[in-house]
């Protein structure tokens, strides 16, 4: 299931996804608890308008943080609104990411890993650009951990989309191969009412829409529309996003050979 974000999506998806002040905090204090100490490379894969980036460099300064996007216009995007004197992007995918071995003290994925196809390939491409001991951030929505959106309610047949297109938090372990530090839950406010929730959504800056029927879209917007114009109290919307935590720890020396005489 690929999206295609010179389409589409790169019009709408810097204004569908922008980041409130809020969402930015709590992502910074996740990305603070994770970076390894001393953190001076850190890779945003797959970093589309630069949503993430200069969050990046501003959570783990002094760095230097590489913004690798394949979209050449998701990237234009990233390169004229997203700019921090510490971030640089570049030219790249998951499966050719233009730094050198070992370079990295931490990669982020955020809403990336579904949209790779060949997931082995690109994991072999993670672990080379990182260093022993860095760290790997992977965000994304694992099926068997489903969570209930508030959009899903609008639009029923998403969560099974979802399901066919994001892996298991098993084969997103078994894939990279790497240990398990933390599963994390981060908070995140979307938007401070369902009024604005709404007209967010509207902008369809969420690739799961394209697997959904005009019919099925039509419905869901009318009925959130009708919620939305109903709300008299505004309420902030958030939700709870997965953040699975990975560490490079290469083979050491065969533990076998390491025992001690009288083992
Ligand atoms: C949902 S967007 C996420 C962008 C950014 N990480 C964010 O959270 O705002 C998915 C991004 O992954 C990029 N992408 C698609 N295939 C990729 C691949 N094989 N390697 C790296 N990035 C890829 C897309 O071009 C798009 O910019």
């Amino acid at each position: 299931m690929t999206t295609d974000y010179d389409g589409y999506q790169h019009t709408v998806y810097a204004r569908g996804r922008a980041l409130l002040p809020e969402a930015a905090q709590a992502w910074t204090a996740a990305f603070q608890r994770w970076a390894p100490a001393g953190t001076a490379i850190v890779l945003d894969l797959g970093s589309g308008t630069g949503r993430f980036t200069p969050v990046l460099a501003e959570a783990c300064k002094p760095c230097q943080v590489y913004g690798v996007e394949p979209s050449d216009r998701m990237r234009a995007i990233a390169e004229r609104d997203a700019t921090h004197p510490a971030v640089r992007y570049l030219a790249g995918s998951a499966t050719d990411i233009p730094l050198p071995d070992g370079s990295c003290d931490l990669v982020l994925l955020f809403l990336v890993l579904q949209h790779v196809t060949d997931k082995p390939a690109a994991a072999a491409e993670i672990r080379r650009v990182l260093r022993p001991g860095g760290r790997l951030l992977i965000r994304s929505t694992f099926p068997d951990r489903m969570p209930v959106l508030r959009w899903h309610r609008y639009f029923p047949g998403a969560p099974a989309v979802e399901r066919r297109m994001f892996p298991t938090l098993q084969e997103t372990m078994d894939v990279f191969g790497l240990p398990l530090v933390a599963l994390d839950t981060v908070r995140e406010r979307f938007a401070p009412s369902l009024r604005a929730y709404a007209a967010r959504l509207e902008l369809r800056a969420i690739s799961t829409f394209e697997h959904l029927s005009d019919a099925e879209i039509e419905a869901g917007f009318t009925a959130l529309r009708a919620d939305a114009a109903a709300e008299t109290d505004p309420v902030p919307v958030e939700e709870d996003s997965d953040l699975l935590v990975l560490q490079h720890d290469p083979p050491g020396p065969d533990p076998a050979k390491q025992r001690p005489d009288w083992w």
